[in-house]
């Protein structure tokens, strides 16, 4: 699943089904938003100009469309995926529904882009929030896909400014997660402080979303 052939595919599939509908991997953004729109919030109280933004790994899902129609602060979301496909059915999608944004100095935009090259992408500490819904549980299910997993988590480090965060929303489980996580991020030049808050659960399946933020103090 770290292969883009493979979600092309995906997505082909997906959108040859007739009318154009939002594909959600587990949840959407009413499950996720009470972790993303009060952050934000916070955040305004030290903050000026819009939030940047990126939904790594966006898919079809509306998560990004949503957040730019909820949030009250402005927000520049861009919505990136390694699939040209998916890429291409949301922005054909948000122009035809003309999705209007609460604020209007909000914008959104739509990207073909491998996260492991993020750093190419977008300067260093200019970034305010990383969303990954799903991409990283998608990556660690293989070898390869963990070593990219790894090399993004790192990347991202180094892209948030220092008051950002990185938000995983993800069905694997603390034991697993917390253990890998603080073992990649050790291997990035900054540190970072890792959290978790269980979402909920779904057919079954506990959700998870852990919160990545940089930290400026030393390595211990
Ligand atoms: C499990 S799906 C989740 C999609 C979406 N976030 C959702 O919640 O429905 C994983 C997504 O990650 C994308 N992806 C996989 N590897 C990637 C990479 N290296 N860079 C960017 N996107 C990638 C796939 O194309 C796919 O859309």
């Amino acid at each position: 699943m770290d292969k883009k052939a493979t979600w092309d595919r995906f997505y082909t599939e997906n959108g040859s089904k007739g009318q154009f509908k939002n594909f959600e991997w587990f949840f959407g953004f009413q499950s996720v938003k009470d972790f993303i729109l009060p952050v934000l919030l916070t955040m305004s109280h030290s903050h000026s100009g819009p939030f940047n933004i990126l939904d790594m790994g966006c898919g079809t899902s509306a998560l990004g469309p949503s957040i730019y129609r909820a949030s009250p602060c402005a927000v520049k979301v861009t919505c990136a995926d390694i699939s040209p496909v998916a890429v291409k059915l949301m922005e054909k999608h948000t122009n035809s529904a003309s999705v209007q944004p609460c604020n209007p100095s909000s914008a959104l935009a739509f990207l073909e882009l491998d996260c492991t090259q993020l750093r190419g992408r977008f300067g260093t500490r200019s970034l305010d929030m990383i969303l990954d819904k799903g991409t990283t549980d998608a990556l660690v299910r293989s070898k390869e896909g963990q070593v990219k997993a790894g090399q993004i988590v790192r990347q991202c480090l180094e892209v948030l400014k220092p008051s950002g965060v990185l938000l995983q929303f993800s069905d694997e489980d603390p034991d697993a997660r917390l253990v890998w996580l603080e073992r990649e991020v050790r291997g990035a030049e900054l540190t970072a402080d890792v959290g978790v808050q269980e979402v909920g659960e779904l057919r079954g399946v506990s959700y998870f979303c852990y919160q990545i933020s940089p930290c400026t103090s030393p390595h211990s």
